[in-house]
């Protein structure tokens, strides 16, 4: 291929400062709904596209309670309501973290027993699904938190799946509770399509599921590996003694750090301390690997943020944050022939992309601008935090190609056909210089001359 290559281009990029709060999918500071299914109230088209074009908000946290629903099935004009707010996301180029309850009320753990549980995640299955049109929606679910059990949804204070230990003083499941669980797990999953993850309140859920050794990274991203589709959801961030029990021992943070490589982690702050400042903040986002935090709560945390001036740079930490390093690129190509170039790609960001998505390269006609599209094999989730990593991008020029001048483009888009046309679900590199097309979000890595 080297003869199509009259020579090469090396180029450094610059990267992009922490001034503002750079949006982009599946990540970062979100806004929460609380949809209570005995009086629907649905979300907001306007409030939304509010949120994302003020703050470059890009997640809705939303807790869907069946509270009317404890003993019977949902009512199918609760279920048609569903579709109109995954509708209203679409329209609203945003992604929700989604999570089912039947009750956020402390001191009421009134939650479904077994079998009702488990046909309500049945009912459920084909608004989360991928095929299952209209009513499928996993385009626009970034992830599922597990839900379901007890307060909250939070799998402690429950009816049904935990016993209250010493008089009260604490909640465990009995041995069958915990197959309870398990099989309400297990329906989830199966529920939710193998492109998603299910999200659990604590290491210890997950451990007690999957055992306490971490995901190697031969199993990461496996879709048939259900314990690779597990992450944590932790929703007393930073809050003293261990995270309001979230962790149970050093170790489990030792062993959030290492998985949140491979599974999403997220969550919300509970309480503001001595250690819930900008300098333990940007200490835990990372060693929790956070891709997501509620910016209503806890509001003393967030305006702190603000006030100390670190909330965007925590914002921009969150999940990943690709950066372009430098690159070589052919400068022209003869049609018919292979382009191939090398880019140094850095995640400066704290987790991994945790959903699919393709990587392709677009030549852009310079004069009328027509788009051609070349698929490329890299697995933009293997791109781990902290890791510079070597991506090569080759393709067949087409022998029908026209001459001329052209854009390179390196471009990210949602893997979903329904949403992959649209910019907004795009990932924007974290470069200056030239790299951001923001009217696109295409990233721009220079041009070329087919010949
Ligand atoms: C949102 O992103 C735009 C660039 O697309 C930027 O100009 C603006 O300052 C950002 N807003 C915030 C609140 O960071
Ligand atoms: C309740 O939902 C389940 C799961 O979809 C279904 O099999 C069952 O027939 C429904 N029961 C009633 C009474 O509608
Ligand atoms: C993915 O996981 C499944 C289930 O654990 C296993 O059978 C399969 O071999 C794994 N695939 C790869 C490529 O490792
Ligand atoms: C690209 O950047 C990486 C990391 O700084 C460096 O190791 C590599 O030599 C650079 N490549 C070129 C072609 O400059």
């Amino acid at each position: 291929m080297g003869h199509s290559i009259s020579w090469m281009n090396i180029v450094v990029l610059s990267l992009l400062a922490d001034t503002f709060v750079l949006a982009n999918p599946e990540k970062g500071f979100y806004h929460g709904y609380e949809i209570f299914f005995s009086n629907y109230q649905a979300i907001s088209l306007s409030t939304l596209q509010q949120w994302r074009t003020s703050e470059n908000v890009t997640l809705v946290h939303i807790n869907y309670v069946l509270d009317n629903f404890v003993t019977s099935n949902i009512s199918s004009t609760v279920l048609s309501k569903l579709t109109v707010d995954f509708q209203t996301l679409r329209s609203a180029d945003m992604k929700a973290i989604v999570r089912f309850s039947y009750t956020l009320t402390e001191g009421n753990m009134n939650d479904a027993a077994l079998t009702q549980l488990l046909k309500h995640i049945d009912q459920l299955k084909p608004y989360l699904q991928v095929k299952m049109r209209p009513l499928a929606n996993s385009d626009v679910i970034a992830t599922v938190q597990a839900g379901f059990i007890g307060t909250w949804g939070e799998w402690y204070y429950s009816n049904n799946y935990a016993t209250p230990m010493s008089g009260g003083a604490w909640y465990e499941p009995t041995a069958t509770q915990q197959t309870s669980r398990n099989t309400i797990l297990n329906a989830l999953m199966k529920a939710v399509p193998t492109s998603r993850m299910v999200q659990l309140r604590t290491p210890t859920y997950k451990q007690k599921f999957c055992g306490t050794a971490n995901l190697s990274p031969s199993q990461a991203f496996n879709s048939s590996n259900m314990c690779a589709r597990i992450g944590v959801h932790n929703d007393c961030f930073m809050a003293s003694s261990q995270d309001q029990g979230t962790f149970e021992s050093d170790a489990q943070r030792t062993w959030l750090t290492n998985e949140g490589r491979y599974v999403i982690v997220g969550g919300e702050s509970c309480e503001s301390n001595s250690l819930t400042g900008c300098t333990g903040g940007l200490d835990q986002i990372n060693k929790q690997r956070f891709s997501y935090l509620n910016v209503e709560y806890h509001p003393t945390v967030i305006s702190g943020w603000k006030t100390a001036g670190c909330y965007n740079q925590i914002a921009n930490l969150m999940g990943y944050r690709f950066e372009l390093i430098n690159g070589t690129f052919p400068s022209s190509v003869t049609r018919g022939q292979a382009y191939c170039a090398t880019v140094s790609i850095k995640n400066t960001g704290v987790a991994p992309i945790y959903n699919p998505r393709p990587v392709q390269v677009i030549l852009r006609n310079k004069v009328n601008l027509a788009l051609t599209t070349f698929a490329q094999t890299a697995d933009p989730r293997s791109w781990s935090p902290g890791l510079l990593v070597s991506v090569g991008l080759s393709f067949t020029v087409p022998s029908a190609q026209a001459v001329g001048s052209y854009d390179v483009i390196l471009n990210l888009p949602d893997a979903s056909s329904l949403i992959s046309s649209n910019p907004n679900y795009r990932i924007l590199f974290a470069n200056a210089n030239g790299v951001q097309e923001t009217s696109t979000r295409f990233n721009i890595l220079g041009q070329v001359t087919v010949q």
